[in-house]
């Protein structure tokens, strides 16, 4: 089976190409003149669906694209669908953080829960498409800590370790992220095959 992947990102390819090592695995690499739609979803998931169908549609292929970001109970949810941009259109992922770390300054380390939550969507060319969810959940930090990974895992800490992602190596982070975990659901997904049109 053939796959594209719709991504750009280097690290999401290498991680995916890993996960599945039986499928054929192409990227938008290969399909230089395919710009992808506008994030415009409400949620992970919506926006995974419309960049796997778009895709799919496009490239007459399978599709798979992850949508993903971090949810602080704190603040309601957010920055969530905006995590990426949370603290404006070309905000780094320092500004990103040191955003969160302002708004939720002055609130109890117990009450700065926190996940990760990737969706990964898989769409098929007569639109049929299937989505596949992972957690990862931890608490919000007082301060930065850690200098691996990316995004929010400076502050972000694992409570059973007792340390931040951004102080674990990338295999102790991929047994436990939001990522790893859909990608192990995907897998198991199309290892049973019942992804096969009737
Ligand atoms: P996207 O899924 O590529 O649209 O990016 C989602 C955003 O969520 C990233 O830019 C990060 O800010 C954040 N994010 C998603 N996964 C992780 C992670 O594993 N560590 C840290 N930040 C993450």
């Amino acid at each position: 089976m053939k796959i594209v992947l719709a991504t750009r990102n280097a690290g999401k390819i290498k991680e995916i190409k890993q996960m599945l090592p039986a499928t054929e695995v192409l990227t938008l690499n290969d399909f230089p003149a395919l710009a992808m739609p506008p994030e415009t979803g409400q949620t992970f998931r919506d926006n995974a669906l419309l960049k796997a169908l778009f895709i799919a549609e496009k490239t007459g292929l399978p599709a798979l694209a992850d949508d993903s970001g971090l949810e602080a109970d704190a603040l309601g949810g957010r920055p969530g669908v905006y995590s990426a941009r949370y603290a404006g259109k070309d905000s780094t992922d320092t500004d990103n953080y040191l955003k969160l770390l302002r708004e939720m300054k002055g609130i109890a380390m117990e009450k700065r829960k926190a996940r990760f939550r990737c969706v990964i969507a898989l769409a098929f060319p007569d639109r049929r498409a299937f989505t596949f969810d992972g957690v990862f959940e931890g608490y919000i930090t007082l301060e930065p800590r850690g200098a691996k990974g990316f995004g929010y895992d400076p502050v972000f800490l694992v409570p059973e370790m007792g340390k931040t992602v951004a102080e674990l190596d990338l295999e102790e982070k991929n047994a436990i992220s939001h990522r790893a975990r859909a990608l192990r659901k995907l897998k198991d997904f199309l290892e049973s095959g019942a992804w096969k049109s009737p």
